[in-house]
């Protein structure tokens, strides 16, 4: 089903949600027969496969990356490595992706598909928590795509924006987690509201929280006026 902050509820009230999905998903482009087979695998194989991200975020990372020109790129929460090479897939030869995550496991996974992929020598794996990772990596990024541990989306938040040049971007996935941010009532909840409201207050970007799959804020670092 459609997240309902991509339709006009006055003009999407009478369709059938399921349906008008299929159809939206019927009108982007294909997905890449390797990244088709590692999203099978890690909903064979992984633990938690809900995790990964998919074809809808993938495309929409991948015109990011296109559209910054982006050579520099951050990502927080590696898992099974379909957002990451999705990413590399759109970076230019010279570009790289530094990728974070603390599951040898699941990264096993990612590594065996990379090395399928001409693209997955741009993508750096670093097995160790995120913010010691980020604090020893020099700036300035293009783009920060944050996907891990929900409580330390602030702290990454904070850790991240001034490593991002000014017109560059940070996406952070699950803004709307399933609408529980609407009346939060766990600890994972309670943060991501909480997160979506400290960007909200965040004079350093422009953003804006787009209904991809399960919610995706979307930040672009201002420029200096
Ligand atoms: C939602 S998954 C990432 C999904 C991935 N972006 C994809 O497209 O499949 C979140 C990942 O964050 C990782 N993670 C959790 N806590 C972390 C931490 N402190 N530092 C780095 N990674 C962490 C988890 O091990 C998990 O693999």
């Amino acid at each position: 089903m459609l997240p309902a902050t991509m339709l006009d509820p006055r003009s999407f009230a009478d369709v059938d949600a399921d349906a008008l999905a299929a159809y939206a998903r019927a009108h982007a482009s294909p997905e890449d027969p390797l990244l088709r087979e590692l999203a099978e695998e890690t909903r064979r194989r992984a633990k938690s496969p809900q995790m990964m991200t998919g074809h809808a975020e993938g495309l929409f990372l991948r015109a990011l990356i296109r559209m910054l020109g982006a050579r520099r790129v951050l990502e927080v929460g590696t898992f099974t490595g379909y957002s990451a090479l999705a990413m590399a897939t759109g970076l230019p030869d010279d570009g790289e992706i530094v990728t974070c995550d603390v599951d040898p496991e699941a990264t096993t996974i990612a590594r065996t598909y990379w090395a399928k992929s001409p693209h997955g020598g741009k993508i750096r794996l670093v097995l160790a928590p995120a913010l010691e990772t980020i604090s020893g990596l020099a700036g300035p990024l293009d783009l920060v795509f944050i996907d891990a541990d929900k409580r330390n989306y602030v702290a990454y938040w904070e850790a991240c924006v001034p490593k991002v040049r000014p017109g560059g971007a940070l996406v952070v996935d699950n803004a709307l987690w399933s609408g529980r941010v609407l009346d939060p009532q766990d600890d994972d909840s309670r943060a991501i509201a909480a997160f979506n409201a400290h960007v909200t207050g965040d004079a350093r970007v422009e953003h804006q929280l787009l209904g991809i799959r399960d919610g995706l804020m979307l930040a672009v670092v201002r420029r200096a006026a």
